[in-house]
Formats: structure tokens, sequence, C-alpha cells
């Protein structure tokens, strides 16, 4: 038989599921390791998905989403974003993912160079590496609160850049970049002549400061920017995100999307209508979560003796494990296999992230309160038990 394409065999699977999978052998496991709401849709998504399935709206729609939709995005951009666009700038996508992975199609040939960030979602780098493209890696610093360091960013670029992607809030930091940095990407880009692709998946979850799009100073077309419906309205798996972009760009993305899946389904397309146009007190509700669990995991950590990144947006913590010697994914699977406790690998989120596991927010108060002591207590042995081999190996060398 012959191999599989060279596109699928060069990458690897996420960290994150292999944790997920092994995890499926402990019943008993907390689970602190997947971005997965813990709430239920709004009553009224509901409602208007189950309107929509009686009517009989389930045929194909449009491929760039239905027009009532594509509308209603339009109306949420100019409320919430400072974005002001007509429905022809907007397609509606299977999630943000796709229209993250759309974007890159559009805009990358193979070989071409894309900048992303690390610590970033491993899903960005797969998505280019499917595609052909080639990642390059820019840092966002801990002692800046994760966010880019431009200078390493742009002595990255070369002649075969065509795209920076940035991603705030962010997913695994919580970093949320300030007006400044968001306005410096985009002036780097105009200068390099790079398109800038904007993930805003968590846009909704900001604890302090702003989020800001940088879509709302372009008047070239240089942005791309990215939504979704998955984490504001804990509609993960209804599936429906969205790119806003320049008019070419989005024809561009229309037309591969007939190949791809043809069209978001109908029925979830509806629900996504009434989360962006209906009552928004739940998006409220679930931000104050959110940060009622952010300051607990902080206050916990610090307790324990756990040193974390502060989150000011989106539903991750990250925590530092440099202490002892392994890498983050070994790290995790003994921990999950030693005290039934699921986190994230920080490898999944890059090289630079290898040192931290991250925590997610997803889980209850109950689930945080039992979890934290439980890594750090863990953490803290295994450290120690590193540096007491490392000062016996000394003894017998020295001896
Ligand atoms: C930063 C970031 N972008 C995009 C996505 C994908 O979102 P969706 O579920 O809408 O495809 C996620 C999901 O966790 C994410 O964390």
């Amino acid at each position: 038989m012959k191999a599989l394409a060279t596109s699928v065999t060069g990458i690897d699977r996420s960290p994150i599921r292999f944790i997920l999978d092994r995890a499926a052998a402990y019943p008993d496991a907390v689970h602190l390791e997947i971005g997965q709401p813990d709430f239920g849709p709004p009553a009224h998504v509901l409602e208007a998905a189950v309107r929509a399935t009686l009517n009989e709206y389930t045929g194909y729609t449009a491929n760039s989403g239905l027009l009532a939709l594509r509308e209603a995005i339009v109306t949420k951009l100019a409320r919430e974003n400072n974005i002001h666009v007509t429905p022809d700038n907007i397609m509606v996508t299977v999630g943000a993912m796709q229209a993250v992975y759309s974007t890159m199609k559009v805009f990358l040939n193979p070989g071409d160079e894309i900048l992303l960030p690390d610590p970033g979602y491993g899903n960005f780098t797969m998505a280019a590496r499917l595609g052909y493209a080639v990642p390059r890696f820019y840092p966002t610093v801990p002692s800046r609160g994760f966010e880019p360091d431009l200078t390493a960013l742009e002595a990255l670029i070369t002649d075969k850049t065509r795209v920076l992607f940035i991603s705030s809030p962010s997913n695994p930091t919580g970093a949320v970049y300030s007006e400044e940095t968001v306005r410096a990407c985009l002036d780097l880009c105009r200068r390099h002549d790079l398109y800038l692709v904007s993930d805003e998946t968590y846009d909704r979850l900001v604890f302090e400061g702003q989020h800001v799009s940088p879509a709302q100073w372009d008047d070239e077309g240089r942005v791309v920017s990215i939504f979704t419906t998955s984490k504001t309205y804990a509609m993960t798996g209804w599936r429906v995100g969205y790119a806003v972009g320049s008019d070419d760009v989005i024809a561009a993305m229309v037309k591969i999307q007939e190949p791809m899946t043809s069209c978001v389904n109908t029925v979830a397309q509806h629900g996504a209508i009434a989360a962006l146009l209906g009552p928004q007190d739940c998006v409220e509700t679930m931000r104050a979560e959110y940060r009622r669990r952010r300051d607990l995991a902080v206050e916990l950590a610090l307790e324990n003796e756990l040193s974390v990144s502060y989150p000011h947006g989106a539903f991750y913590m990250l925590v530092d494990i440099s202490s002892q010697p392994k890498g983050s994914l070994p790290f995790c699977c003994d921990l999950l296999d030693a005290e039934h406790l699921a986190v994230a690998p920080g490898v999944s989120f890059g090289e630079r992230c290898d040192g931290y596991v991250r925590i997610s927010l997803c889980a209850n108060a109950e689930s945080l309160q039992s979890g934290i002591p439980r890594l750090a207590d863990y953490l803290h042995r295994v450290s120690d038990a590193a540096r007491g081999a490392s000062a016996h190996c000394s003894a017998v060398a020295a001896g």
C-alpha cells in the first residue's frame, strides 16, 4: 500500500487529546485539561434551534452562511468590536477552527511562512502544516504578561513570510494584548506587506483591560478577523464561527467552502442568530463565573507555592513545572497515573511552553479545589526527589 500523504504523516496528534484518551482509564479523574465550558447554551438559543428544526429549515444554505446570520454578525461586530462591514465581508465557518484553516488556505502557498505565537494554540500550527506552509514561532514573553516580543518577531520575517497570526485573548496564557501591541502588529504588517490574521475566539471573555480588534483600523483589506460562538455562548459543539475580511478574501474563502463543507449546519446557524441578537446577560453571567474561578485558581496556586500566569482573559492558567526534570507530556502522564489528575501539557502550545502545564477554568470550583493542591503536592514531591538525586550524584562524583 502507498503511504499516506506527508501533510498528514508530518504532523503529530494534539498532546491534549493524548491525555484525554489516557484519562479514560481513570473514571474518578479530576479534569482540568479541556477548554469545554461546563455551562449549557442559553435557553433562547436552544428554542431557536428547535423552532428551526420543526420548521424544517434543514436544507443547505449559501456557502457563506445564511444572510440573516451574516446580518446578525454585522450587528454584533459594530456593537462589540467597532468593526463596520457588510454581509459580503463575512463567511460563516465550522467554528473558529475552520476559519483559521480556510484563511491559511487562501493566503499561503506550500513553502510560504506564517508567524505564529509561542505559546499559542497548537491547532494553528497543525493547520499551517496541513497546507505545507512553514510556521515560524515568535515568543510571547512571561515578563511582559505574555505579550509578543515584537523585535524578535520582526527578526523572523523573510521574503517568504506572508502572514502574521495573532491570538488575543490567548489560549493558553490568558494574555489580553494592549491596544498599543495590536496597533504595532498592524503597523509591522503594513511595513512588511503581510496579512494580519487575528484570532478573537475569546473576545467577550476579558476580566481586566479591553479586547481590541485590529480590523477597526484596517482600511486596505489587510486584516482577517476570526470569531466564534463556541466559548462566548457555550456552543462548542454547534460549530458556528465566522471570518471577517475584505470582499476579495471572503469571496475566495466562500469559493473553497464548497469542496470543504459546502456550508455550516443550518439548524446551528439559526441558533447562532438567536445567540448574537438575543439577550446578552448570559455572557456576563458566564464571564463573572470564569472570573471567580480565575481568582480562586490564582489564590489556590499561591497558597500551594505554585508559580502561575495571571490570566486577564480567556479561561486558562499556566503553571510553571520547570522545577522538575521531565518534559510536560511525560510529566502530565505521570501526574495522571499517580494522582488521577488531568492537565494539559504545555508542549501542546509550543516548545517554549514545555516548562508549563495548562489548567482550564472550565472546571468548576470543586475540581479546582481538589486538583490544584494535588498538582502542587505532586510537583513539589518530584522536584524535591530530582534535586535529591542530583545532589547525591554530585556528592558521588566529588567523592
Ligand atoms: C485560541 C483558539 N482559537 C480557536 C479555537 C477553536 O474554536 P472553535 O471551537 O470555535 O473552532 C480555540 C478552541 O479552543 C482556541 O482556543
